[in-house]
């Protein structure tokens, strides 16, 4: 079977396609035939080696995918062969075959395609996760939104309607935001043009944000803390801009606010049961037509370095998802 393999860290040469050995299901494991999957920004911080966790090399990255289960470990409870899943893979996924463990594998409602689902778990999934886990978000409270045109920024901006917030979402274009605008934002910043403290204060009338969702980092974090309001939480998700921010401590303190940090991957990993809860609720949710998973950009498995520098140069609007003949 053909997978993308990356030979040498932060080397695009060295990042080819090529016929490796089928893969065989472990005790727990399913596999999965691989249908589609999807390019992410840690995907990318993959490759160059720059994520948290640095695979051995050589390896095939790709942390979603979804697909129709051809193999079934010992020990597998709830899955069987012919399924249709998306599973969340970590590191795997841009093959045409993935082996998973089962318990990072859900079964997909009959309306979602392969595309859909490819992009679904990692994004809504760690929205969900942050915003109703770690930040206890509450109707009525105000949630703003840094990067809200993004994979993981559009499902907070629609969460975070769903859960019955105020949103305002920032990006750094107006085509960007009219997308946010779209998926229910009610108010919007654009950050690259208009000073994001002063238009925050504004749009609150002086009292701040409840909740603040950072997967960008580098100068916005600073603003957006001093924004926060009396007992307010910053949600850390990521920093796609490069640079991971400093906080002066006595921000935390003189509001009275939090700085709360977010793993999904490592949470749903440490809670799997709790995680299930939380996709089975995000499935309902799409059952009832109440999320609209956007898949900005398609491209077959062999352009995967174009779907890389889509969502690197900072032009990816929702999720962007790889899909195999
Ligand atoms: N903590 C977790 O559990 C978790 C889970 C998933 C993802 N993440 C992290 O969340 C971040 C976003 O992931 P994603 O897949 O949503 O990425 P994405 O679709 O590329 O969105 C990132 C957004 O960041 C903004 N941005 C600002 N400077 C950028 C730059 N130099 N390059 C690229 N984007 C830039 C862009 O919005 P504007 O142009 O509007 O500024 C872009 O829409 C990543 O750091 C990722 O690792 C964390």
């Amino acid at each position: 079977m053909r997978a993308v393999r990356v030979k040498e860290f932060d080397r695009p040469e060295q990042v080819v396609i090529e016929e490796v050995p089928p893969r065989q299901a472990a005790p727990g494991e399913v596999v999965v035939s691989v249908k589609a999957c999807g390019v992410n920004f840690l995907d990318a911080l993959t490759v160059k080696g720059n994520y948290q966790t640095k695979p051995p090399l050589p390896f095939t990255p790709g942390a979603e995918v979804a697909g129709v289960i051809r193999e079934v470990g010992a020990g597998v409870r709830a899955l069987s062969v012919g399924m249709r899943v998306m599973a969340v893979t970590g590191f795997g996924g841009w093959a045409e075959e993935a082996a998973v463990p089962e318990s990072r594998v859900f079964a997909l409602p009959e309306a979602m395609d392969f595309t859909t689902a490819a992009g679904f778990p990692i994004a809504y999934g760690t929205s969900h996760h942050a915003l109703k886990d770690r930040a206890r978000l509450e109707p009525g409270e105000t949630l703003l939104v840094l990067g809200a045109a993004g994979g993981v920024g559009l499902t907070a901006v629609e969460l975070g309607k769903i859960m019955g917030a105020r949103v305002i979402a920032c990006a750094s274009s107006e085509e960007k935001l009219a997308l946010c605008r779209e998926y229910g934002a009610d108010a919007l910043i654009n950050y690259a043009t208009s000073d994001l403290r002063e238009r925050i204060r504004e749009l609150t009338g002086g009292k701040g944000v409840d909740v603040v969702y950072d997967p960008v980092g580098g100068p916005y974090a600073e603003p957006a803390v001093r924004a926060l309001g009396f007992q307010g939480r910053y949600l850390v998700i990521g920093f796609a801009s490069g640079a991971i921010p400093s906080i002066p401590l006595n921000l935390v303190l003189l509001k009275i606010t939090s700085i709360v940090g977010v793993f999904w991957g490592a949470y749903a990993q440490a809670r799997p049961k709790h995680n299930a809860q939380n996709l089975a609720q995000l499935l309902a949710w799409y059952g009832e037509g109440r999320l609209r998973p956007h898949v900005s950009g398609t491209f077959p498995l062999a352009s995967y370095r174009e779907a890389l520098d889509v969502v690197m140069n900072r032009n990816a609007r929702g999720k962007v998802v790889m899909v195999l003949d």
